[in-house]
């Protein structure tokens, strides 16, 4: 039994699209900051069971629902030689499919405590591939700090790597304006981008090049610009999906609220910078010696909505059992 916690990652420079549906490998390579906040905890069992079985915050899922699972852990069967089938218990502490990434979190501690599990020696690289394939994002959860997913071209090319920051620590201000799940999900969100949007050429085209401005403000530790380019890559990546028949539209009035809020408090002085998922809930970047404060002025300015500080995170990491 191998038990090990993860925690979701937020995109500074976005995925948004896949070149390849099974393999999962991305339109463009993405960089995001992993969180302290919101850890998720998996543990997998081989068991005599002759199936796989999935709970999640206590409930079982279907096979449907654990397809994604069970993808994961062929591949690490197939990687390890070995055939047990596995009980796979996970708890997440962030509200599910709201565009809070539980699904990064979740796949990054799957992929580490099945390795583990199955006794499968896997570097970094390895983890960040069999966490790609039960969910893109998860690929970035399984290092901390700042991470970047180089796109790649085969599913031996495509997985993250930890990068150096050489700026100030970093903080995030996670505002909630809503906890409910989703209504059309990423993947079902992304196919139609690609197969409708007419800007999703031109968002490829213009992430793959910001993903590279992005990584020299990373190695030079530019916050400013940074925050600017983790701007543009959200606003670009949700202007893909407005362009989308039927449109995707994951940001509400309260979204939009808070950016607008964002841009008042960088207007009097405190540096700070908005994102946001597939979902309507805004991630606000700042220094981790403001964090406080970007939360506070928030809360004014936009009362309905719950706001928790996060810094940098670790990546995803084995955890001793109690003992019994
Ligand atoms: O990994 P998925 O399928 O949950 O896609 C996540 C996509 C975004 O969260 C919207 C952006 C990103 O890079 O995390």
């Amino acid at each position: 039994m191998s038990t090990a916690t993860a925690h979701p990652n937020i995109a500074l420079a976005k995925y948004w699209g896949k070149r390849d549906e099974r393999l999962i490998l991305p339109a463009t390579g993405s960089l995001s900051m992993t969180l302290d906040v919101f850890p998720t905890t998996t543990t997998v069992s081989l068991t005599d069971a002759d199936e796989d079985s999935v709970v999640l915050d206590g409930e079982t899922l279907t096979s449907d629902e654990a397809a994604r699972v069970t993808t994961v852990l062929d591949l690490v069967r197939e990687a390890s030689g070995r055939r047990e089938y596995a009980a796979v218990s996970s708890t997440n502490t962030v509200p599910t499919a709201a565009g809070l990434a539980s699904s990064a979190a979740a796949f990054a501690a799957l992929a580490t405590a099945a390795a583990d599990a199955y006794g499968l020696s896997a570097d970094g690289a390895l983890l960040s591939r069999l966490a790609r394939r039960g969910s893109g994002s998860a690929c970035r959860s399984i290092f901390g700090g700042l991470v970047r997913w180089n796109a790649g071209d085969s599913d031996d090319t495509s997985f993250a790597e930890p990068l150096a920051w050489a700026g100030p620590d970093l903080g995030m201000v996670v505002a909630v304006v809503s906890s409910a799940r989703k209504s059309v999900s990423s993947r079902e969100a992304m196919r139609r981008t690609i197969a409708t949007s007419p800007y999703f050429p031109a968002w490829v085209e213009s992430n793959a090049a910001l993903l590279e401005q992005m990584s020299i403000a990373v190695d030079a530790g530019d916050f400013t610009l940074l925050g600017e380019l983790t701007e543009q890559s959200a606003l670009r990546m949700h202007a893909s999906m407005f362009g989308a028949v039927p449109p995707v539209r994951y940001l509400t009035a309260a979204s939009i609220a808070l950016f607008d809020a964002v841009g008042e408090l960088r207007a009097s002085g405190l540096e700070c910078y908005a994102t946001a998922d597939a979902g309507p809930n805004v991630k606000v970047l700042c220094r981790a010696d403001d964090a406080q404060a970007v939360s506070n002025r928030l809360a004014e300015i936009v009362p309905n909505a719950e706001y928790r500080v996060a810094h940098t995170g670790t990546g995803a990491r084995l955890v001793e059992e109690e003992a019994e």
